[in-house]
Parts: structure tokens; sequence; C-alpha cells
């Protein structure tokens, strides 16, 4: 932890965040605005002109702009390792990386080492809140908990469930695989800012055995939430539908088992039927879109129209290690050039809206994060926008704050415009080693 300071205070500069009414149009923007962080690490202000009840606030004024923190909605801790494998598409993909990787997580001081460094390189990216998969290991698990102990985001996960269609070292018995949930969510309960998510693998990794376990979970505790992947490869549908074959689709296999709700988050959703675009839709479930990982893994382009026309929610999730970047602007950008494939337009302002909101929607919690807004987590970062002179010179012409945050989503990975300080709950837990400190 950078620094545990809990006082008030006030930062000072430009400012950025969508806002929670309900259209992904509605924002604030100030070229010199005010945040005031309470001493619970909530917003207690923001807006141009500083009230007089916090003018005796110390005040740290900078040239960075303020921006809410990101919300990865799908991202795997133990695949960094295997970001860039070459050459192979999802299935082949896991077998031949992944799963070797996985393994390795059984090992308490491994899983420990790569929780650290995974945690540590989102929030050096300005991602405060993430839903993350962790590996079938109880340990691996534990792992993340501790490692979030000292860096202080705001994390969802789960043990990810798998007991066909994997190497043995990743397999477990329903009643090993119940044991481990139920001590993981025990765990979670005693921890901030730490909820549990049941995470059945994909279809084709769980028993029936094993999907019908984690459906009764899901309703017997509406704390829980639920995450898995869907429709992401022709192939995996084939081999979805050869072991369900009494289901008429891919999201009918989760509904049978009591996984299509308000509470599951689906990552990919490319290749879906009209009829599982109206299920969805129904169900209230969220799609959390990866593109990084639909490009990197050749798996399809994701029909933003579809859902949006829909009212479907939806997240933005990096999908480390398929996807081959945990930054969030790499993210919003891979989305756009996505769309514009299927011969769609993405307002930068949606973009945004989905890697802040759409997350906190999807993982219900869009009351306390993914804007900033008064009573919600001071949850943030720091973006430097005037290192770099191409960048800076396209960011002060743009007209609108849609062209200037178009300009960043694409400019800015390759830069030497860059995130320089993260907070949570008003608390500095990352900031680069070239800036002064807070
Ligand atoms: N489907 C099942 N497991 C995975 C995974 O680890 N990554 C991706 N992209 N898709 C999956
Ligand atoms: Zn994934």
């Amino acid at each position: 932890m950078v620094s545990d300071k809990k006082e008030p205070f006030v930062i000072r500069s430009r400012l950025f965040t969508p806002l929670d009414g309900g259209g992904s149009d509605e924002y604030l923007y100030y070229d010199d605005g005010f945040l005031v962080v309470g001493d619970g690490g909530r917003i207690l202000f923001v807006g141009s002109e500083l009230p007089e009840e916090y003018a005796h606030y110390r005040v740290h004024r900078t040239q960075h702009l303020i921006f809410p923190g990101f919300v990865d909605a799908h991202v795997h801790y133990p695949q960094v390792p295997v970001v860039a494998s070459y050459g192979t598409s999802l299935l082949e993909w896991l077998d031949k990386y992944t799963f070797p990787e996985e393994i390795k997580y059984g090992d308490s001081s491994y899983a420990g080492r790569r929780a650290a460094q995974f945690l540590t390189l989102i929030l050096a990216r300005g991602v405060t809140s993430a839903a993350v998969f962790s590996t079938i290991h109880q340990v691996a698990f534990e792992a993340l908990q501790a490692s979030n102990r000292d860096l202080g985001l705001n994390l969802v996960s789960g043990v990810t469930g798998m007991d066909r269609g994997a190497p043995d070292a990743l397999s477990v018995d329903i009643d090993v695989f119940k044991d481990i949930n139920e001590k993981a969510i025990e765990t979670s309960r005693g921890l901030e800012r730490f909820g549990y998510a049941i995470t059945p693998r994909f279809a084709i990794s769980c028993s029936d055995q094993m999907l019908d376990y984690c459906g009764q979970l899901l309703e017997s505790d509406q704390s829980l939430l639920m995450q898995t992947h869907i429709n992401e490869t022709e192939d995996e549908i084939l081999a979805t539908s050869e072991l369900f074959p009494n289901a008429a689709d891919y999201l009918e296999v989760y509904d049978s088992f009591g996984l299509l709700g308000d509470r599951s988050l689906f990552a990919h959703g490319i290749h879906n039927t009209a009829t599982e675009y109206e299920r969805w839709a129904l169900s209230g479930a969220s799609v959390v879109h990866c593109p990084t990982s639909n490009t990197f893994l050749g798996s399809g382009l994701f029909d933003a129209d579809g859902y949006v026309s829909r009212g479907i929610n939806v997240g933005l999730g990096s999908d480390v290690g398929g996807g081959f970047s945990l930054n969030p602007f790499v993210t919003m950008a891979e989305a756009y050039k996505v769309a514009k494939l299927r011969g769609q337009v993405l307002d930068p302002l949606l973009l945004v809206y989905w890697h802040t909101l759409g997350g906190a929607k999807a993982i219900h919690q869009d009351d306390s994060i993914g804007s900033l807004e008064s009573g919600k987590y001071a949850d943030f970062c720091l973006i430097d926008i005037t290192s770099d002179e191409v960048g800076f010179e396209m960011w002060e012409r743009a007209g609108t704050v849609h062209e200037k945050l178009f300009s960043l989503m694409f400019l800015m990975p390759d830069s030497k415009n860059r995130v320089v300080a993260t907070f949570t709950a008003g608390v500095l837990r990352w900031q680069d080693e070239t800036e002064p400190g807070f």
C-alpha cells in the first residue's frame, strides 16, 4: 500500500465522469473541477466551485485528468503469463497454454506472487474494480483475497469450476467443489469490498451435477453473482450441443440449471441466435464484451447493436490471457474497431460508460461505484494527458468531450500520456514512480 491516508482531501484538476442517470450520454466534464473525498473514502462533492464547508480541506492541485476507476468485468488472474500465446483458437489455446499454467496455482506461493502481480498491473492501468476468474484451487482463491488485503481493490471473484474436459489436476469431485465454494463464500464475507461470484468455467467443462449445484447455490443466496462464458466460438458451441443434446441452444443450457438471471455475467456472447438474444433480454443478465480476446483468438465479432437495441446491459472485460492487454483504453479502442468491422459506430462515451457504469451494473454495485458522484466510493485514477505533445494537442483541439475521449482511446496506449496514480476508497494505492507523491 502506497499510503493509508484517511483524512478528507480535495483534488483540483480537469475532471470527467459519466453519470448514472440511465443514459450513456450523460456526463460531467470540467476544465477546472473539484473532487472532495471524505474520511470514509466516499465522495462528498464533485463540481466546478468548492463549497465553503470544504474550503479548509487540503487541496491537491494537478494537471492530470481525474477519471473514474475502470471496471474490468471479466479477467482471469492466473492467465497473465499466457498473454500472447501464438497461433491457436479457443479450445486448443486452453489445452496448450492455459490449463498447464493454471495447474501451477495449486502452489500457494506461486499463486500469491501472481495474484499480487496481477492486482498491481491492473491498478497501474486505472482499474479499481474487477470480476476475476481464479482457478479450481482453494489456495489460488485465498491468494487473491490475501493480496487484495494490502492492495484494496473492489473485487468479485470465484473458484473456477471444472469436473470434465480438463486435465485431472484441474478437475474436482462435486463434493470437493462444494466444500471449496462454501469456504470461499465464508471467507469472502469477512472481507471489505470482496464479493463472491459462482464461477462454472463454461458448460463443456462442467457436468450436469456441477451446473445444478451452481444454480441451486445462486438461488439460495441473493448476495451471490454468477460468471461464465458463452457463445465464444463455433467449435465450443458445437461441443456444447453434443454434450447437452436436449437444450435448444447454449443459453438454454445455463437457463435449465438456474444460471440465467439478473445476477449473471456472461462473457463474449458473440454467436447468439435471435432466440438467445430475446431470452437474454428478458432475464436481465449482463454481457461482458471482451474485444481484445475476440480478435486475438479469432473468435468473432461482437454485435453491439444486438445488445444495445434490446436494452441488455454491457460491461467490458480484458479477458486476459485470451485478451492481450489489461489497459482499459486498449480494450475500448478494440471494441470500437470490432464494431466498425460490423458496420457499427460506437460513441466513445458509450465505451467509457460500458467500462465504468456498465461493469458496475453487471456486478450490482452501480449505487456505489462506476462514476464520480457524491456518496459513491472515491475510486479514481489520474491520467497524464499533457506529456505527449501530439496527444495533448489533439486533446486541446477537440471540440467536444466525445472527441477528447476518443483521442485518449487511440493515442494514449502508444504515447507518453498514461495513468499516473490510482485511488480506491480515497486511498492512494498505486502511483508512477516518476510522479511526486500525494
Ligand atoms: N472459455 C472457457 N474458459 C475460457 C478462458 O479461460 N478464456 C476464454 N477466453 N474463454 C474461455
Ligand atoms: Zn474468459
